[in-house]
């Protein structure tokens, strides 16, 4: 296939491919820096240290491993009430938190049981004083909500799409003997950047969804090194025009 309008990075001035190094170096930190964010945000969330699937799954849909207040009443806080009423509260959690019971059983007991350690004035604890504040350890974990990802989900799309327009506009201009898997590398990224986001709220429905952002994030990843340091390589390791082109420039 003839590619008459193809510029190589060997027939480029130093000015040039300076531009691109410049590009290319500062969007790799920034990727590096997003990975490390990726990791220290996520990392931890279901209590092993490594970023595991189930981090993702957590960060997106949750954790039904209950409430703080269910864990509390059968962990640390079991011995600090009788087993009936412990049972009254669990009871009370699992119905749906409802506010005329809390008025009318659970905000008495526990206004006798925890509010001596539970209350306003000590910042550590959470407070058990109110209805409302009593709801915040008593709310199911649904994980970030729709709100949050439509914010950064606009973000994604625009900046990591701006960012592999740069790369890709510069990969361009690397050879690859074959072309079709040039074109692959170029268009696979702007993929994942769909299939990614798409799957943060599908993973809402159905935890197997946190492979797709896995995987689409590698996905993404590879295909940036890729970019990189073919062009890097091209541009200022194996200087050589492709052997067409060459032929091509000397008739
Ligand atoms: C003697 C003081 C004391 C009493 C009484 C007490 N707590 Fe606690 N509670 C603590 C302390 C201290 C912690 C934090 C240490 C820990 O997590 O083990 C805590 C932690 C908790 C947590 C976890 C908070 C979090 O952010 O994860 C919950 C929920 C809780 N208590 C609920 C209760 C309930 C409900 C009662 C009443 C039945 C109660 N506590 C009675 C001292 C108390």
């Amino acid at each position: 296939m003839s590619r008459r309008h193809f510029v190589h990075f060997s027939h480029m001035t130093l000015t040039t491919k300076m531009f691109y190094t410049g590009v290319f170096c500062v969007l790799g930190v920034g990727y590096l820096a997003a990975m490390v964010y990726v990791y220290i945000s996520h990392a931890g969330r279901d209590g092993k240290e490594m970023l595991t699937a189930q981090d993702i799954v957590i960060a997106y849909a949750g954790s039904n491993a209950g409430t703080k207040l269910e864990s509390a009443l059968m962990g640390p806080m079991s011995k600090m009430l009788q087993p009936d009423e412990n049972l009254q509260i669990v009871d009370w959690v699992r119905k749906g938190t409802h506010k005329e019971e809390f008025d009318a059983k659970i905000g008495p007991l526990m206004a006798k049981r925890c509010v001596v350690c539970h209350n306003s004035s000590n910042p550590h604890l959470p407070s058990l004083e109110h209805y409302e504040t009593v709801l915040k350890v008593a709310e199911k974990d649904t994980g970030a909500n729709v709100h949050t990802l439509v914010r950064v989900s606009h973000i994604h799309l625009f900046g990591l799409t701006f960012i592999f327009y740069l790369v890709g506009s510069i990969f361009t201009h690397a050879y690859f003997r074959r072309e079709w898997l040039q074109a692959i590398i170029v268009v696979t990224p702007f993929i994942s950047i769909i299939a990614d986001i798409a799957s943060w709220y599908l993973t809402k429905l159905n935890a197997e969804f946190a492979w797709i952002v896995i995987g689409s994030g590698a996905l993404m990843g590879t295909c940036f090194s890729i970019m990189f340091f073919v062009s890097m390589w091209q541009m200022w390791i194996s200087r050589k025009a492709p052997p067409h082109l060459a032929a091509e420039r000397a008739a």
